[in-house]
């Protein structure tokens, strides 16, 4: 890195680009705080274990309308530009909810045949246009590195907004792996926490990106295993797998799910994601039958694991699996809002006051 770089605002595009993922993610910060929100490499164990802190006092204050009161009150001065050009149920609302419960305002483009993309404007344009009008972009899109470059795009302008990554390209959901790990923190609280757990993914891994995030940062605990349950064809690459040598966590790559489902503690079931096919039916023509959670399934488990889903799903758990105390995925949904605003409330540094609050 140029050594005189300390943000985003010294340094080229090509120079940044250029750049490894851990020098990046440390120009994403400011004052020691996160700023934009890109990808998961920015996440260190105690980040994670504040947001976690954090998220877990907001839900108790708003368990109250005194605390919910006081909540709308931290930040009524800002707004929020919500830019999903992808579809979303839970991550749009999520991030919709967490704003209204900081009494932030909110805008959003989600059909982009609406904006002024439709004539041509480039989504960098919009991007900066909307930058006019709101004091965070989060944003989901289909364009990979689109979120990276318009961090450095903006925090070169006169109005240098933090942007939010909601999904970007097949590459990563850094805020899915956040709720992700909130939920597996919950999970295994009383079970010594995340250290030393063996985490199962199963599914469409090759075009996952909340598999991607989540693998990133489930290096930042000790002594956890990885275990990669896919066809061939949809299993985990190796730019991921290269992460995991290079901070030597133990991982595993197979196929065969019964066989594994009495050693884990968690299993991260994911859907196909076909909307990535190059080719029309591609992925169909897969057989992903033996990648699914049924009762026999079940049986397998053991009794103290829990079975998340970033969802939406589709025959990868059957719904009678969703009335067993190990499947947590809805309160996985449920989990989002919250981690997500403890992540607003650390961008904009409100979280000594919710520490503080005392209603
Ligand atoms: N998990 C997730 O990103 O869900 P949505 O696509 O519904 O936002």
């Amino acid at each position: 890195m140029p050594e005189k770089a300390r943000s985003l605002a010294e340094i080229s595009w090509d120079a940044f680009q250029s750049l490894p993922l851990a020098d990046k993610a440390r120009l994403y910060s400011r004052d020691q705080r996160l700023f934009h929100v890109i990808v998961a490499q920015q996440f260190d164990r105690p980040i994670l274990e504040e947001l976690g802190a954090v998220a877990t006092r907001i839900r108790r204050i708003a368990k109250l309308k005194a605390g919910m009161d006081f909540l709308r009150t931290q930040l009524p001065h800002k707004s929020a530009m919500l830019y999903f050009s992808q579809p979303s149920t839970r991550t749009f609302l999520s991030f919709h909810s967490a704003c209204q419960i900081l009494g932030m305002r909110t805008v959003e483009v989600r059909d982009t045949s609406t904006s002024s993309e439709r004539k041509g404007e480039t989504q960098e344009d919009s991007v900066r246009t909307f930058s006019s009008f709101s004091d965070v972009i989060i944003m989901r899109h289909s364009k990979g590195g689109l979120a990276e470059k318009m961090a450095w795009t903006l925090s070169n302008t006169e109005r240098p907004v933090p942007i939010v990554n909601a999904g970007s390209g097949k590459d990563q959901h850094p805020t899915q792996a956040l709720l992700d790990i909130y939920t597996l923190q919950r999970s295994f609280e009383k079970r010594g926490g995340i250290d030393g757990k063996k985490i199962v993914f199963v599914g469409d891994l090759a075009r996952g990106r909340t598999v991607r995030s989540l693998a990133q940062l489930l290096t930042c605990y000790r002594g956890v295993e990885q275990v990669f349950i896919a066809p061939p064809q949809l299993q985990i690459t190796d730019d991921i797998l290269g992460l995991l040598r290079a901070s030597n966590t133990r991982f595993e790559v197979g196929d065969d799910l019964d066989k594994i489902l009495p050693e884990a503690d968690a299993v991260y079931m994911t859907r196909v994601q076909d909307e990535w096919d190059e080719k029309a039916g591609e992925s169909g023509r897969i057989d992903t039958s033996r990648f699914c959670i049924g009762a026999d399934q079940l049986a397998k488990l053991k009794q103290n694991a829990v079975i998340l889903h970033p969802l939406p799903r589709r025959g990868e758990i059957s719904v009678e699996v969703d009335r067993d105390p190990r499947a947590v995925y809805w309160r996985q949904v449920r989990n989002g809002m919250w981690i997500r605003v403890a992540l607003l409330a650390h961008i904009f540094d409100v979280t000594g006051n919710i520490r503080d609050f005392s209603g």
